[in-house]
């Protein structure tokens, strides 16, 4: 298995652009099962996940091609097996995104029931539910998931709880079913109105997203799009905190600084001196220890819960104490046991990590455990005197593309180990 060794102690300075959101990504590759024409992507970032969702629309006869500008085209005009096996699934929980498309679509899905994971049990009952109420029959059988309907047909739909797939599994469902269906307590975060624009590109009808209700008018077909997949938020948040913690000075390019209004808060309040524009983010921290910050995780447009682990690093080698809140996940602190035994000082109990700042730590040998997490040891191995190998780095290659060359390229001194 490959490994990251990083020997801690640069300061991280320069430009970079970021990659396409993964999680922007994946609900519109699962989106082109709507449509018997091509969609074609641009931007779609070199990730384990995107790989995943690609075999998993291949194993059901999608027709995927790469041209000479390096855009994917989808075609999922013949669509032959409407089944996502266990096997695939299970690496990847995203695969639930296909459940919508294709009972909108084909009026049946056989889906495996995706587990728990790493950072909680992550049900999908809030999807099921509401795609019972489009007037889907649900079977949970084996495993599987297995739903059919002979033709959706809109609904008004209160979600139980706030849900980003769910969302939009149901807004992807509710394009092609009969009539309005207006969706309520809905996740706002915006890879939903990126999903929407896509949407309607290919002319659904979907008004609303990233607000409290989004309606949608059923539409009998949709048609071709070309879409550029818009930067990865998380990325940039991760990049920022790397640069605060080094006490660097960097610039991030192709981002939405909206987007990360609350992290940018955060970041100030730690000590950075942050100027955006339109389309950049530049942080500076010109050497300074940060500043304790509390956070608590909520949906946007609150402070990510996949900004947590990264943050909780700048916390723990702050000057002062903070108390970190875990509120979307019920098991997001994997990475604390790892980042004690670098010398951090962090004790938790239940949703919460209380966290007493150290000024220095040392390399260790660390175990990943998810996608975050990985991120969070990475940052922390940038700090920390000597070296830090991270183990299980598959779980980074699923959401940071090239993390090791940017951060190179930005001055750290880390290198991909060989399995
Ligand atoms: N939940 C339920 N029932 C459901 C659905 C969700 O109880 O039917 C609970 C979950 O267990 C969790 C909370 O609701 O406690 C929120 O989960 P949500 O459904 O919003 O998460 P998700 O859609 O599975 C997406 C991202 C995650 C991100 C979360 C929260 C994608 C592909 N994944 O997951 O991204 O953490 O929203 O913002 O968009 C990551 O990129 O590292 C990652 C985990």
């Amino acid at each position: 298995m490959e490994k990251l060794l990083i020997k801690g102690g640069n300061t991280l300075n320069g430009e970079i652009s970021c990659s396409g959101a993964k999680n922007a990504a994946l609900p519109m590759i699962a989106s082109t099962i709507l449509n018997n024409e091509k969609v074609i992507f641009k931007n779609l970032p070199y990730l384990q996940d995107i790989t995943t969702m690609f075999e998993l629309l291949g194993s059901m006869g999608a027709d995927i091609s790469l041209d000479e500008s390096m855009d994917f085209s989808i075609s999922c005009n013949k669509l032959n097996d409407l089944e996502a096996r266990y096997e695939l699934v299970k690496t990847m929980r995203a695969s639930i995104l296909v459940l919508g498309p294709m009972v909108a679509k084909y009026g049946y899905a056989k889906i495996a029931l995706p587990g728990g994971c790493a950072i909680g049990s992550r049900p999908v009952n809030f999807h099921l539910d509401a795609l019972k109420e489009l007037g889907a029959s649900i079977n949970l059988k084996n495993g599987y998931i297995e739903a059919k309907a002979d033709k959706l047909i809109g609904a008004d739909i209160v979600f139980e709880g706030v849900t980003v797939t769910g969302t939009e599994n149901i807004m992807m469902a509710a394009c092609l079913a009969e009539g309005i269906t207006t969706l309520k307590n809905v996740a706002m975060e915006p890879e939903i109105s990126d999903l929407a624009d896509l949407l309607n590109k290919m002319g659904a009808k979907v008004q609303g997203a990233g607000t409290e209700m989004i309606t949608i008018e059923g539409v009998k077909s949709l048609h071709s799009a070309i879409y550029s997949i818009p930067a990865d938020r998380i990325e940039a948040g991760t990049y920022l905190v790397a640069a605060a913690l080094t006490g660097g000075e960097i610039k991030i390019n192709s981002i939405q600084p909206e987007r990360l209004h609350i992290v940018i808060e955060r970041l100030k309040l730690a000590g950075a001196t942050i100027n955006s524009d339109k389309n950049s983010i530049s942080l500076s921290m010109k050497s300074k220890r940060p500043l304790p910050v509390d956070i608590s995780t909520s949906p946007f447009p609150g402070f990510p819960t996949d900004m947590q682990a990264q943050f909780s690093v700048l916390n723990a080698l702050a000057d002062g104490n903070s108390v970190v809140q875990e509120n979307v996940f019920e098991n997001r602190f994997m990475h604390i046991q790892e980042l004690n035994r670098m010398g951090c000082n962090i004790s938790t109990q239940g949703n919460q990590a209380s966290i007493i700042g150290v000024r220095q730590i040392s390399g260790a040998q660390v175990m990943a455990t998810d996608l975050r997490a990985s991120a969070s040891l990475i940052l922390a191995g940038l700090v920390a005197s000597g070296e830090t190998i991270v183990d299980r780095i598959y779980h980074i290659d699923r959401g940071y593309e090239r993390i090791e060359e940017k951060l190179s390229y930005l001055g750290a001194d880390i290198t991909r180990l060989p399995g």
